[in-house]
Protein backbone atom coordinates (compact mmCIF):
# COMPACT_ATOMS: atom_id res chain seq x y z
CA UNK A 1 0.00 0.00 0.00
CA UNK A 2 2.83 2.39 1.17
CA UNK A 3 4.18 1.51 -2.30
CA UNK A 4 1.27 2.62 -4.56
CA UNK A 5 1.44 5.78 -2.45
CA UNK A 6 4.73 6.30 -3.12
CA UNK A 7 3.81 5.75 -7.17
CA UNK A 8 1.27 8.03 -6.78
CA UNK A 9 3.19 11.14 -5.13
CA UNK A 10 6.09 10.46 -8.11
CA UNK A 11 3.52 10.62 -10.87
CA UNK A 12 1.81 13.88 -9.43
CA UNK A 13 5.27 15.07 -8.99
CA UNK A 14 6.63 14.12 -12.51
CA UNK A 15 3.55 15.14 -14.03
CA UNK A 16 4.12 18.59 -12.54
CA UNK A 17 7.57 18.96 -13.86
CA UNK A 18 6.32 18.19 -17.20
CA UNK A 19 4.16 20.59 -17.45
CA UNK A 20 6.32 22.95 -16.06
CA UNK A 21 8.43 22.64 -18.80
CA UNK A 22 6.18 22.94 -21.15
CA UNK A 23 4.73 26.09 -20.02
CA UNK A 24 8.31 27.17 -19.66
CA UNK A 25 8.72 26.73 -23.38
CA UNK A 26 5.76 27.72 -25.16
CA UNK A 27 4.96 30.81 -23.32
CA UNK A 28 8.78 31.76 -23.95
CA UNK A 29 7.73 31.09 -27.33
CA UNK A 30 4.69 32.97 -27.73
CA UNK A 31 6.26 35.91 -26.83
CA UNK A 32 8.73 35.18 -29.07
CA UNK A 33 11.56 35.93 -26.40
CA UNK A 34 13.66 32.89 -26.81
CA UNK A 35 16.76 34.95 -25.45
CA UNK A 36 14.68 34.82 -22.15
CA UNK A 37 14.30 31.26 -22.03
CA UNK A 38 15.63 30.07 -18.57
CA UNK A 39 17.50 27.31 -20.14
CA UNK A 40 19.61 26.62 -16.46
CA UNK A 41 15.70 26.34 -14.95
CA UNK A 42 14.71 24.30 -17.70
CA UNK A 43 17.60 21.78 -17.32
CA UNK A 44 17.14 21.86 -12.95
CA UNK A 45 13.72 20.42 -13.75
CA UNK A 46 15.02 17.73 -16.26
CA UNK A 47 17.70 16.90 -13.77
CA UNK A 48 14.76 16.30 -11.37
CA UNK A 49 12.77 14.12 -13.81
CA UNK A 50 15.75 11.97 -14.56
CA UNK A 51 15.96 11.86 -10.64
CA UNK A 52 12.54 10.28 -10.00
CA UNK A 53 12.54 7.70 -12.82
CA UNK A 54 15.68 6.63 -11.42
CA UNK A 55 13.87 6.34 -7.91
CA UNK A 56 10.98 4.51 -9.94
CA UNK A 57 13.36 1.95 -11.13
CA UNK A 58 15.69 1.39 -8.43
CA UNK A 59 12.01 1.54 -6.09
CA UNK A 60 9.63 -0.51 -8.02
CA UNK A 61 12.12 -3.13 -10.98
CA UNK A 62 15.55 -3.30 -10.00
CA UNK A 63 15.17 -4.46 -6.36
CA UNK A 64 11.56 -5.57 -6.10
CA UNK A 65 12.64 -7.83 -8.94
CA UNK A 66 15.19 -9.75 -6.34
CA UNK A 67 13.03 -9.74 -2.82
CA UNK A 68 9.35 -9.85 -4.65
CA UNK A 69 9.51 -12.44 -7.07
CA UNK A 70 5.33 -12.21 -8.13
CA UNK A 71 4.73 -9.21 -7.98
CA UNK A 72 6.84 -6.13 -7.47
CA UNK A 73 4.22 -4.10 -7.13
CA UNK A 74 2.71 -5.47 -3.87
CA UNK A 75 4.41 -5.61 -0.54
CA UNK A 76 1.94 -7.97 1.70
CA UNK A 77 2.46 -7.38 5.05
CA UNK A 78 2.97 -9.89 7.86
CA UNK A 79 -0.61 -10.79 8.57
CA UNK A 80 -1.44 -11.48 5.06
CA UNK A 81 1.29 -13.43 4.20
CA UNK A 82 -0.02 -15.58 7.21
CA UNK A 83 -3.13 -16.16 6.02
CA UNK A 84 -1.64 -16.69 2.84
CA UNK A 85 0.98 -19.56 3.31
CA UNK A 86 -0.12 -22.86 2.56
CA UNK A 87 1.68 -26.19 1.65
CA UNK A 88 3.01 -26.12 -2.35
CA UNK A 89 3.94 -29.15 -3.88
CA UNK A 90 3.57 -28.06 -7.66
CA UNK A 91 6.04 -26.09 -8.75
CA UNK A 92 6.75 -24.06 -12.15
CA UNK A 93 10.13 -25.19 -14.42
CA UNK A 94 11.99 -21.94 -13.13
CA UNK A 95 15.41 -21.65 -11.03
CA UNK A 96 15.88 -19.54 -7.62
CA UNK A 97 18.52 -16.85 -7.67
CA UNK A 98 20.81 -16.95 -4.25
CA UNK A 99 19.39 -13.51 -3.72
CA UNK A 100 15.88 -15.31 -2.68
CA UNK A 101 17.75 -18.37 -0.85
CA UNK A 102 19.26 -15.89 1.70
CA UNK A 103 16.08 -13.84 1.49
CA UNK A 104 15.23 -17.55 3.23
CA UNK A 105 17.95 -18.23 5.14
CA UNK A 106 18.06 -15.20 6.79
CA UNK A 107 14.26 -15.14 7.64
CA UNK A 108 14.88 -18.46 9.70
CA UNK A 109 17.62 -17.15 11.56
CA UNK A 110 15.84 -14.38 12.71
CA UNK A 111 13.76 -16.86 14.74
CA UNK A 112 13.33 -17.21 18.88
CA UNK A 113 15.55 -19.72 20.30
CA UNK A 114 15.91 -21.46 23.64
CA UNK A 115 18.64 -19.37 25.65
CA UNK A 116 19.60 -17.59 22.17
CA UNK A 117 21.98 -20.54 21.49
CA UNK A 118 20.69 -20.70 17.83
CA UNK A 119 21.00 -24.74 17.08
CA UNK A 120 20.70 -24.79 14.01
CA UNK A 121 22.42 -25.60 10.89
CA UNK A 122 20.92 -25.18 7.39
CA UNK A 123 21.82 -26.90 3.96
CA UNK A 124 20.87 -25.38 1.00
CA UNK A 125 20.66 -28.12 -2.03
CA UNK A 126 19.79 -26.79 -5.67
CA UNK A 127 21.60 -29.24 -7.28
CA UNK A 128 19.34 -31.55 -9.53
CA UNK A 129 20.91 -35.03 -8.92
CA UNK A 130 20.76 -34.29 -5.44
CA UNK A 131 17.59 -33.00 -5.21
CA UNK A 132 16.06 -36.16 -6.87
CA UNK A 133 17.94 -38.35 -4.49
CA UNK A 134 15.90 -36.38 -1.28
CA UNK A 135 12.78 -36.45 -2.93
CA UNK A 136 12.86 -40.33 -2.30
CA UNK A 137 13.91 -40.19 1.94
CA UNK A 138 10.29 -40.67 2.38
CA UNK A 139 6.81 -41.09 0.61
CA UNK A 140 6.59 -37.70 1.92
CA UNK A 141 8.78 -35.95 0.00
CA UNK A 142 8.35 -36.94 -3.46
CA UNK A 143 8.33 -33.22 -4.80
CA UNK A 144 11.49 -32.14 -3.95
CA UNK A 145 12.40 -33.46 -7.84
CA UNK A 146 10.71 -30.31 -8.87
CA UNK A 147 11.31 -28.39 -7.15
CA UNK A 148 13.88 -25.50 -7.58
CA UNK A 149 15.37 -25.70 -4.29
CA UNK A 150 15.56 -27.54 -1.06
CA UNK A 151 16.75 -26.80 2.60
CA UNK A 152 17.59 -29.23 4.95
CA UNK A 153 17.10 -27.71 8.42
CA UNK A 154 18.79 -29.34 11.01
CA UNK A 155 19.90 -29.49 14.69
CA UNK A 156 23.08 -29.86 15.81
CA UNK A 157 22.48 -31.18 19.50
CA UNK A 158 26.13 -30.40 19.99
CA UNK A 159 25.16 -26.53 20.66
CA UNK A 160 22.89 -25.50 23.04
CA UNK A 161 20.70 -27.06 25.32
CA UNK A 162 21.63 -30.71 26.23
CA UNK A 163 18.00 -31.37 24.99
CA UNK A 164 15.42 -32.02 22.76
CA UNK A 165 15.48 -28.09 22.73
CA UNK A 166 16.91 -27.87 19.35
CA UNK A 167 13.69 -29.22 17.38
CA UNK A 168 11.37 -26.33 19.07
CA UNK A 169 14.14 -23.68 17.71
CA UNK A 170 14.48 -25.55 14.18
CA UNK A 171 10.64 -25.49 13.74
CA UNK A 172 10.51 -21.64 14.65
CA UNK A 173 12.84 -21.14 12.00
CA UNK A 174 11.22 -23.69 9.23
CA UNK A 175 7.84 -21.29 10.15
CA UNK A 176 9.82 -17.96 9.51
CA UNK A 177 11.41 -19.94 6.00
CA UNK A 178 7.98 -20.95 4.73
CA UNK A 179 6.47 -17.60 5.64
CA UNK A 180 9.58 -15.63 3.92
CA UNK A 181 9.04 -17.98 1.04
CA UNK A 182 5.24 -17.19 0.40
CA UNK A 183 6.14 -12.78 0.93
CA UNK A 184 8.14 -13.39 -2.32
CA UNK A 185 6.17 -15.23 -3.84
CA UNK A 186 7.55 -18.38 -3.39
CA UNK A 187 5.64 -21.66 -2.27
CA UNK A 188 7.34 -23.88 0.38
CA UNK A 189 6.10 -26.93 1.81
CA UNK A 190 7.83 -28.83 5.40
CA UNK A 191 8.51 -32.50 4.80
CA UNK A 192 9.26 -34.21 7.73
CA UNK A 193 12.11 -36.52 8.81
CA UNK A 194 12.40 -35.91 12.37
CA UNK A 195 11.15 -38.61 14.38
CA UNK A 196 10.82 -41.33 11.08
CA UNK A 197 13.67 -43.59 11.67
CA UNK A 198 14.34 -44.52 8.11
CA UNK A 199 14.25 -41.02 6.33
CA UNK A 200 16.40 -39.68 9.31
CA UNK A 201 19.57 -42.03 8.46
CA UNK A 202 19.09 -41.63 4.77
CA UNK A 203 19.13 -37.76 4.57
CA UNK A 204 22.14 -38.29 7.27
CA UNK A 205 23.96 -40.17 4.73
CA UNK A 206 23.20 -38.37 1.64
CA UNK A 207 24.33 -35.20 3.09
CA UNK A 208 26.33 -36.25 5.17
CA UNK A 209 25.73 -34.82 8.06
CA UNK A 210 27.94 -35.34 11.57
CA UNK A 211 26.63 -37.79 14.13
CA UNK A 212 24.97 -35.20 16.02
CA UNK A 213 23.23 -33.38 13.38
CA UNK A 214 19.72 -34.54 13.18
CA UNK A 215 17.86 -33.10 9.72
CA UNK A 216 14.22 -32.07 11.08
CA UNK A 217 12.75 -31.87 7.80
CA UNK A 218 13.71 -30.43 4.05
CA UNK A 219 11.35 -27.58 3.00
CA UNK A 220 10.99 -28.05 -0.66
CA UNK A 221 10.63 -24.79 -2.45
CA UNK A 222 10.00 -23.65 -6.18
CA UNK A 223 7.66 -21.07 -7.48
CA UNK A 224 4.11 -22.10 -7.64
CA UNK A 225 1.72 -23.22 -9.99
CA UNK A 226 -1.03 -21.13 -8.04
CA UNK A 227 -3.25 -24.25 -7.85
CA UNK A 228 -2.99 -24.72 -4.20
CA UNK A 229 -5.00 -22.35 -1.64
CA UNK A 230 -4.76 -21.65 1.74
CA UNK A 231 -6.61 -23.09 4.35
CA UNK A 232 -9.65 -21.77 6.45
CA UNK A 233 -8.45 -23.28 9.65
CA UNK A 234 -10.22 -20.74 12.60
CA UNK A 235 -11.70 -23.01 14.71
CA UNK A 236 -12.87 -21.47 17.78
CA UNK A 237 -13.85 -24.60 20.08
CA UNK A 238 -9.83 -25.04 20.12
CA UNK A 239 -9.70 -21.43 22.27
CA UNK A 240 -10.14 -21.76 25.85
CA UNK A 241 -10.15 -18.57 27.76
CA UNK A 242 -8.66 -18.22 30.95
CA UNK A 243 -8.98 -21.66 31.46
CA UNK A 244 -10.37 -25.02 29.90
C1 LIG B 1 5.94 -31.59 11.17
C2 LIG B 1 5.37 -31.53 9.77
C3 LIG B 1 5.64 -32.56 8.90
C4 LIG B 1 5.14 -32.51 7.60
N1 LIG B 1 5.50 -33.47 6.70
C5 LIG B 1 5.06 -33.40 5.43
C6 LIG B 1 5.52 -34.33 4.46
O1 LIG B 1 6.32 -35.20 4.74
N2 LIG B 1 5.07 -34.21 3.20
C7 LIG B 1 4.19 -33.22 2.83
O2 LIG B 1 3.82 -33.16 1.66
N3 LIG B 1 3.75 -32.30 3.72
C8 LIG B 1 4.17 -32.37 5.01
N4 LIG B 1 3.79 -31.41 5.91
C9 LIG B 1 2.86 -30.35 5.49
C10 LIG B 1 1.45 -30.63 6.02
O3 LIG B 1 0.89 -31.71 5.31
C11 LIG B 1 0.59 -29.36 5.85
O4 LIG B 1 1.16 -28.33 6.60
C12 LIG B 1 -0.83 -29.58 6.29
O5 LIG B 1 -1.50 -30.47 5.42
C13 LIG B 1 -1.62 -28.28 6.35
O6 LIG B 1 -1.67 -27.66 5.08
P1 LIG B 1 -1.09 -26.20 4.85
O7 LIG B 1 0.36 -26.21 5.16
O8 LIG B 1 -1.36 -25.92 3.40
O9 LIG B 1 -1.82 -25.24 5.73
C14 LIG B 1 4.30 -31.42 7.20
C15 LIG B 1 4.04 -30.40 8.10
C16 LIG B 1 4.59 -30.44 9.37
C17 LIG B 1 4.34 -29.27 10.30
Amino acid sequence: MNQIIYLFIIIITIEKNIYQIFYELISRKYSMNFKGIRWRCIMKKIEKLMLYIALIFIEFTAIPEILFAQNPLIIPDALTVIHNRKSVRKYLNKPMNNEQLEILLRAGMAAPTAGDKRPWVFIVITDQAMLDSLSLASRGTSMISSAAAAIAVCGDTRIGFKSEVWVQDCSAASENILLAAEAIGLGAVWTGIYLNEEPTKYVKKMLGLPLEVYPLNIISIGYPTGEEKPKNKWNTTKIHWEKW
